[in-house]
């Protein structure tokens, strides 16, 4: 078993975070449960196996259990109603803990109901997808989606602890542990060129639950150290952002106009059109720029769109993104594979040129 802890300045907290196989049936040694008054558990229906594990665990009774549909349309104020109004009639006091059991859509909006219900309750993540595991269990932020703008309510509240089974993702489809992986890879991207060179080494679906514990493990240490240096994202903490400002414009087209995309395919599109113009300013080599085209492949990750998105759509996505600053897009890029570089300005011409190069079929530049 891996244990990390995540300590953060601002508010003194110190989460630990755990990894392994099994660990949900470990949860009465891990969380020392007569610390709290009471639990209520509140589960995404995708994750029932490892919510009927959680409440086996600690003795849970159904009537202390809210499922939830699960992904990103819970993310909106009447489902936070819909939590409070179910914190009250349980009956919450200051001593309890909320568990949440599913997706990053259930760890960002129960996170929020639970960190503002009574000025902030204890919560505990029990992430049961890949991307919650290594992404979005990690780091306090939560919230839900607002006007149409992803997470635009929100707030910056640690979790008690965060419980990383990986036996939680048995049932998890492909789709969404491909989806997952593509911040695997940007991990490496980022911070770890030792790792982005394992990760990419084979496809994704071809780990065993074993080494994903390993590398789930790894991830999540290079998510710690990044927000442990800058938890509210003034600086450092915008690596993370690398692939997700043409991601983001990516998966809104999507979202309003199909094909279906998962939150991974767009940010490994993204990825490659911002390694682009890392590359196009003079920032990557193109050796460099290769390697993230072929490894994201290997890996079992899409590079170009499947299906054309006009690069004037995707512009004015991008122009909206809630990271702009002033009106302007402020870029993370990449210097070299491993090395991240934030509020970068770019021109027009370079943003045109790498929305060419993310179409279908688009050429590698050589
Ligand atoms: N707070 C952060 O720092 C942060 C970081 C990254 C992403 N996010 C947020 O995370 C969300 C995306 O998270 P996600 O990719 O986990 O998506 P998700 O929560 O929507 O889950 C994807 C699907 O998997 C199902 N599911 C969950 N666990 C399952 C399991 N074990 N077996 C079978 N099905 C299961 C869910 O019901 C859902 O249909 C977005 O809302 C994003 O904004 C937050
Ligand atoms: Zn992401």
């Amino acid at each position: 078993m891996y244990t990390l802890d995540v300590n953060v300045a601002r508010t003194e907290s110190h989460s630990p975070l755990w990894v392994d196989r099994g660990l949900i049936e470990k949860l009465p040694e891990l969380i020392s449960p007569s610390k709290y008054s009471s639990f209520v558990v509140v589960a995404d229906a995708g994750a029932s196996k490892a919510k009927d594990r959680v409440c086996a665990a600690l003795s849970v009774p159904p009537t202390r259990v809210l499922s939830l549909t699960g992904g990103e349309s819970q993310k909106n104020v009447n489902e936070l109603i819909h939590l409070w109004e179910f914190f009250a009639e349980q009956k919450l006091d200051r001593k309890s803990l909320v568990i949440t059991v599913g997706g990053g859509a259930t760890s960002d909006l129960v996170g929020f109901a639970a960190g503002t219900y009574m000025r902030g309750v204890a919560f505990l993540h029990v992430p049961s997808t890949l991307l919650a595991q290594v992404d979005a269990s990690i780091g306090g932020k939560a919230g839900i989606n607002f006007h149409g703008i992803k997470n635009l309510i929100g707030s910056i509240a640690q979790p008690v602890g965060v419980v990383i089974d990986i036996d939680a993702l048995e049932t998890l489809p492909e789709r969404e542990i491909r989806s997952g992986f593509a911040e695997v890879v940007k991990h490496g991207l980022i911070s770890d060129r030792a790792y982005f060179d394992k990760v990419t080494a084979r496809d994704c679906m071809r780990w065993t639950p074993d080494e994903m514990v390993e590398i789930v493990h790894r991830s999540c240490e290079i998510k710690k150290a990044i927000v442990e240096c800058d938890e509210t994202e003034q600086g450092p903490r915008k690596a993370l952002n690398f692939g997700h400002s043409i991601g983001h414009a990516i998966e809104s087209f999507a979202l309003a106009h199909g094909p279906a995309l998962t939150h991974g395919e767009a940010i490994s599109i993204g990825m490659y059109g911002e390694a682009y113009i890392s590359y196009r300013v003079g920032k990557l080599s193109l050796a460099d720029l290769t390697t993230i085209d072929t490894g994201l492949t290997a890996a079992g990750l899409p590079t170009r769109l499947l299906k054309s998105i006009p690069a004037g759509e995707l512009r004015a996505l991008i122009s909206k993104d809630k990271k702009n600053v002033g009106g302007q897009v402020k870029w993370t890029l990449l210097e070299r594979i491993g090395s991240a570089v934030f509020d970068v300005v770019i021109s027009e011409d370079v943003i045109g040129e790498s929305l060419a190069a993310i179409q279908p079929g688009a050429t590698h530049p050589c």
